[in-house]
This record gives structure tokens, sequence and C-alpha cells, in this order.
């Protein structure tokens, strides 16, 4: 079927005799995948007599011949669709299939996770779910900030590729005029303390530009800058920024990006609610301490938090 959709992608009208003899099948083998792209995989097939057939919403597949050449070296793992790439990088591991590092993309996610338990939607060939496993050795210190490392590295490769309207909301979201671009999951097995493995899942809106069922504000690079995106070229650039910060990182630690974050910080010296499950904090944003946790100024005295629960919102009379 990806070979069908392959031939389709890019938006113009295939005769369903020229597609059957490119895939050595009959016409009617060709309209049954077209049927079953349409019902599997959410797709909208245009069939004009004399024609042939064209996709409503022309899209780039995952390439893995593309993502290969990466300068740490890490394996490509390329699925047409998975539960989560962030549990298939975990199965992968445990399973020693993959040499470390590795990552996993998917053309779609159909349990796909976010923060704090939420669901993350993860529609057919349209955006990035993306998952880097990286063995850590060196204890609890090589962790403390590593998540707004990567925020400030996915920011980066949201740059090269032209959206230079993206900042940072701690500890990890990325927003453009208030919507949410992408988001991170990191997770973790093993003693954090001693050797631990970390799952690394990126999750960025790339080409989707329906009104579907998110939950909150969002955007995509593609409503961002008008066109299709290449998400090949994405990853490539994901995979160099994500090299670079994250050497930095082990070798210097959190504090050497401490500044850099903290100009990328959308919500510095704003007024914030931190939410904690029932709990609610109200402050001033002082920025971030020298572990990546958020300082805050309540009632006069600075406080500090961390941790993978928590959420930031404005305060209204801010
Ligand atoms: C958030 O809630 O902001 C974090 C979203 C993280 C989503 C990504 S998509 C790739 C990886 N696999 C998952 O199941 N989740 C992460």
């Amino acid at each position: 079927m990806l070979k069908l959709l392959a031939l389709l992608q890019d938006g113009r009208f295939h005769s369903g005799e020229a597609l059957g003899a490119t895939l050595g099948v009959s016409r009617a083998a060709v309209w049954k995948q077209l049927q079953e792209l349409e019902a599997e995989a959410g797709l909208v097939v245009h069939g004009v007599r004399g024609r042939g057939y064209r996709l409503v919403n022309p899209l780039i597949l995952l390439e893995r011949e593309q993502l290969s050449d990466n300068p740490g070296g890490w394996q490509p793992w390329v699925f047409d669709s998975i539960d989560s790439t962030n549990a298939e990088a975990f199965r992968l591991m445990e399973s020693g299939r993959a040499q470390l590092p590795f990552f996993v993309v998917a053309e779609r996610q159909t349990a796909g996770r976010g923060r704090r338990g939420r669901q993350w939607v993860s529609p057919f060939a349209e955006n990035l779910y993306y998952s880097l496993l990286l063995r850590i050795e060196g204890g609890a210190a090589q962790l403390d900030g590593l998540s707004l490392v990567v925020g400030l590295a996915v920011r980066a490769a949201l740059f090269e590729l032209g959206v230079t309207s993206v900042g940072l909301k701690w500890p990890n979201d990325l927003l453009v005029s208030g919507q949410k671009i992408a988001g991170i999951l990191l997770e973790m097995s093993g003693d954090p303390a001693d050797v631990c493995h970390v799952v690394i899942g990126i999750g960025v809106n790339v080409n989707m530009n329906n009104a579907v069922e998110v939950g909150q504000p969002w955007t995509s690079m593609r409503n961002e800058l008008g066109r299709l995106v290449d998400r090949n070229a994405l990853i490539n650039s994901l995979n160099a920024q994500l090299h670079r910060f994250l050497a930095k990182h082990q070798q210097l630690g959190f504090s050497s990006v401490r500044n850099e974050w903290e100009a990328a910080h959308l919500w510095q010296g704003r007024e914030v609610t931190l939410v904690s499950g029932a709990t609610e904090i109200h402050g001033q944003v002082l920025g971030v301490d020298a572990r990546g946790a958020l300082r805050l100024l309540v009632d006069g005295v600075e406080r500090q938090f961390s941790g993978g629960e928590l959420s930031l919102r404005l305060r209204d009379d801010s």
C-alpha cells in the first residue's frame, strides 16, 4: 500500500493503468489498494474518469535512506504505524536488536503519549513522531536539565527550517504565538543514580492543517510557513541539533546553556500559575536554576520547582 502511496504523494493525477504497470498489479488491485488507503490511513483520493487518481492532500513520506547519515551515527528505525515511538524504542532496546543510540520514527502512532497522561494526536504522514534512545552513565547529574536542553535543540531545528518565531515554555513546550507546535516527553528506565536508559520523545506538528481534536490551541510548521515541509529534512536537522546540544550538556552540564534557555523562554518575567495536580501556586517567573528547575517569586520569596507532572499557565491578569 505504501508503494502506491509513494507514487501518489505528489498530488498529481496518475492513471490506474500506469499505477498498475509500475506496481506490477492489475487496475482492479490498484483500486482495492486505494480503498484501503482511504479506510486505513484516513487519506482522501480523488478519482476522475479519463485522468486517474490523485491525493487531495499531497504528502512527503519518510525515507529511511535519507536518515542514516547523521552526525551521531544513530541508527534509524522507520515504521508505517506503531502504538508509540517511545514504547517501541524501549521494546527495541530490551530485545537487544538495536545498536545504541538509535531513533524511531513512524508515519503514525495509534497510542501516542503526551505529558501528564495525555494522548498525543498522531495522524498518518502529517507530523513528526520521533524517539531517540540513549544510555546515560554518570548518574543523576546527567539528567539535570536534559529535557530543557532537548527543547533548545528542537527550537534550533525549527529555526533552521524557517520557523523563526518559535519559543519555549517551561519545562519543554514549543509555542508560536501562544499555540503549541511541538512537545517533548522524556521517559526513563533503569537506575538514574547509576546506568539508565532515556527515551527522548519529540512530537512536532509539521503538516497538520485540519481542525483535528487536539484539546489545546495548536499550529504547525505548514501553517506558519504556508508550504508543505519535508519531514526527512526536519529529522536530519533535529539529529544534528540534538547531537550538538546533547554533547554540550554531557560535557558542561545544563548551566552551560542556561542563559540561552532563558533568552528563548517566552514567559520570562510573567505572572503565572503553576499547576501540580489539584495544587495551584501563583508567582512571577524569575528563570531557571543551574539544574533546570523553575524559579518562581512567590509572595516575595524565591522558590524552585521541578518534576514532569508540573505545568504552567499564564495568569489572566498578567
Ligand atoms: C507533550 O505532551 O507535550 C509531549 C508530547 C510528546 C509526543 C511525542 S510523539 C513521539 C513520542 N512518542 C510518544 O508516544 N510521545 C512522544
